[in-house]
């Protein structure tokens, strides 16, 4: 049995960099950054869900390069003999999405059922941003499976009093909600304004807008599906200076250019006052690839996770949630929640 046993939901880019870096870790057993006596190669996949022709009945390390799929190849993946399997569409594919991928004709499995058999531990939600009844159905098979839930998209579950209950009654931990990157534009956004915050200026306007090319930057051009991601990334930013309002801040997944790849260009803008009315403005870019930099806080987070598997807390994982999420069921600074991070894995707080 593996030590982390954990199963993913969205075969996208996310999953392909995540995959690559189990595979990179499993081959090298070195540089690994042990986390909670966990190393990275501690954690394997045992069962993967997707809908797309291209990837369902695919070996996992085939179905990662599977189009629309443009997270870059680091490594080479071994054959996994994991076959992804065709999880419920529900609403997971939307109608920009539905131009260029095609569902499989297969029937849909029994998602509980799957879990239960392949013995996984830790289910990984990475479906498109703004899915809101396949998630929950993905959600209901973690706790009918007796797994943890990680949600890493967009629709409210670790910070829903509703889901968060139902985890807290099955005795199951979540973590959630909308993965950070782990050097992304949120959160170098969020540390440029704790800074100036913190030196006593006072911001008075910011934005961050991005374009991407990874299909879920063509996916929130969706409205629903764009609101739901500007919602969560511009309350992020608001919470973290409080005295700024909805007209002061906006960020938000603004275009998608498919030959920028799995690449992702922020810009950002920041007006703050400062001293007797003097002026600081920052405008600036920052490149980034999505996959890996998703991946980066996915294999801590998962780490973390089953730490509190383990310990046996049930409902939301706040110093998880907090580190690894824009959308925690609480907020506080990048700092407070890196340190509330380090002092959960060390035991020291209890979720
Ligand atoms: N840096 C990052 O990549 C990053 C950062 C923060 C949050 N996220 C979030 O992670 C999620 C995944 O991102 P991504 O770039 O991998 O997206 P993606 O569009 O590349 O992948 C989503 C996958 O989900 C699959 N899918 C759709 N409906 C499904 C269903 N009902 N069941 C199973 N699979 C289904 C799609 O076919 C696709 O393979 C998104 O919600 C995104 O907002 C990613």
């Amino acid at each position: 049995m593996p030590k982390v046993p954990i199963a993913i939901a969205g075969i996208g880019n996310a999953a392909s960099a995540f995959v690559q870096f189990l595979a990179y870790y499993q081959a090298e057993k070195r540089n690994e950054k042990v986390l909670g006596g966990l190393s990275v190669s501690d954690i394997e996949v045992v069962a993967a869900f997707d809908v797309t022709e291209a990837k369902v009945g695919k070996d996992l390390s085939e179905a990662i390069f599977a189009e629309p799929n443009n997270c870059p190849v680091f490594v080479d993946v071994p054959e996994t003999g994991v076959i992804v399997q065709k999880g419920p569409v529900e609403d997971g594919v939307g109608d920009l999405l539905a131009k260029v991928v095609k569902i499989s004709d297969k029937p849909s499995v029994d998602v509980a059922q799957v879990l239960k058999d392949t013995n996984a531990e830790i289910l990984i939600n990475l479906l498109p941003s703004g899915v809101k009844k396949a998630t929950e159905v993905y959600a209901q098979a973690a706790i009918d499976a007796e797994c943890a839930f990680v949600q890493c998209s967009t629709h409210r579950i670790a910070s829903s009093y509703k889901w968060a209950r139902k985890f807290k009654k099955a005795g199951l931990p979540v973590a959630g909600d909308d993965l950070q990157s782990k050097l992304g534009g949120t959160r170098i956004h969020k540390g440029l304004l704790e800074l100036l915050d913190t030196f006593g200026a006072r911001i008075v306007s910011t934005y961050q807008l991005d374009v991407s090319g990874g299909a879920e930057g063509l996916n929130t051009l969706d409205p629903d599906r764009r609101y739901d991601k500007r919602f969560i990334k511009t309350e992020t930013i608001r919470r973290t200076i409080p005295y700024l309002t909805e007209n002061d801040v906006v960020s938000g997944t603004t275009d998608f250019l498919e030959f920028m790849g799995n690449n992702r260009t922020s810009y950002f803008w920041i007006d703050a006052k400062y001293g007797i009315n003097s002026r600081l403005k920052i405008d600036i870019t920052i490149k980034s690839t999505d996959g890996p930099n998703a991946a980066e806080t996915l294999i801590d987070v998962v780490r973390g996770v089953k730490l509190g598997l383990d310990r046996g807390i049930d409902g939301p994982l706040i110093s998880v949630s907090v580190y690894g999420f824009k959308y925690a069921p609480v907020f506080v600074s990048e700092a407070t929640a890196s340190k509330m991070f380090s002092e959960f894995v060390e035991g020291h707080r209890l979720r």
